[in-house]
């Protein structure tokens, strides 16, 4: 490998980090307050355009999420609509992305003292009309999922087009707020604690959607 390109390489990973790195302290207080945060710009632009070039190269290849694990598995169109493709460091950009998930993951540990130890993503795609109704990523006190990321990969999202991302509180009856898919925009949130819901959109939504787990 040039020393041009390992440079430029090692440039952008240090770039990846840096701009959440700055927010660290507000992403730990927010979670330790109200619970969640939505960050704009959170990845550099360079990095989400690649991200952007992926994910929409993947038409075809995302397969339908299904509700439910292994035995419980189901395709089910009246719960959501979206298509996944679950991340795999290797693809540099994703390697990257999950670099930058991963040092948050270690910020938030000494901050919070949460005991995150692994981090899970998916590329998602819901094509217009798609949603996800309001579900839970968690159950409280149970292991597994203890904080949700969502970053949106939408060029020029126009804010008629629909797609949010609705918080509501933890009884699931009271709206807390209502979140464009923004190009760059990454909400993070208390998967115990928010149920939430993906509103249909009249344009093709992408997004990261991820989760930091403790172990069971
Ligand atoms: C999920 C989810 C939210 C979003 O995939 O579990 O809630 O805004 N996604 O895409
Ligand atoms: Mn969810």
């Amino acid at each position: 490998m040039s020393n041009s390109r390992f440079d430029s390489h090692n440039k952008s990973l240090l770039e990846a980090t840096s701009c959440l790195e700055k927010k660290y302290d507000e992403i730990a207080d927010a979670l330790a307050g109200p619970g969640f945060i939505i960050l704009d710009g959170a990845l550099p632009d360079a990095l989400t355009q690649r991200l952007i070039e992926l994910i929409s190269g993947k038409d075809g290849q995302l397969k339908r999420a299904g509700v439910g694990r292994n035995d419980d598995f189901q395709l089910n169109d009246t719960v959501r609509g979206d298509a996944i493709e679950w991340l795999e460091a290797g693809e540099p950009a994703v390697t990257e992305f999950l670099s930058a998930m991963d040092k948050l993951r270690a910020a938030l540990n000494q901050r919070l003292f949460l005991g995150l130890c692994d981090y899970e993503a998916h590329f998602a795609r819901y094509n217009p009309g798609a949603f996800y109704k309001k579900h839970s990523d968690a159950f409280r006190g149970k292991p597994g999922r203890k904080v949700s990321s969502v970053f949106y990969l939408n060029a020029d999202w126009d804010f008629a087009a629909g797609g949010e991302l609705v918080l509501y509180d933890e009884a699931g009856t009271d709206e807390l707020v209502r979140v464009a898919p923004e190009c760059g925009r990454l909400v993070l949130f208390l998967s115990e604690e928010f149920p939430h819901e993906v509103l249909p959109a009249s344009r093709p939504r992408q997004s990261i959607a991820g989760w930091f787990r403790v172990k069971p």
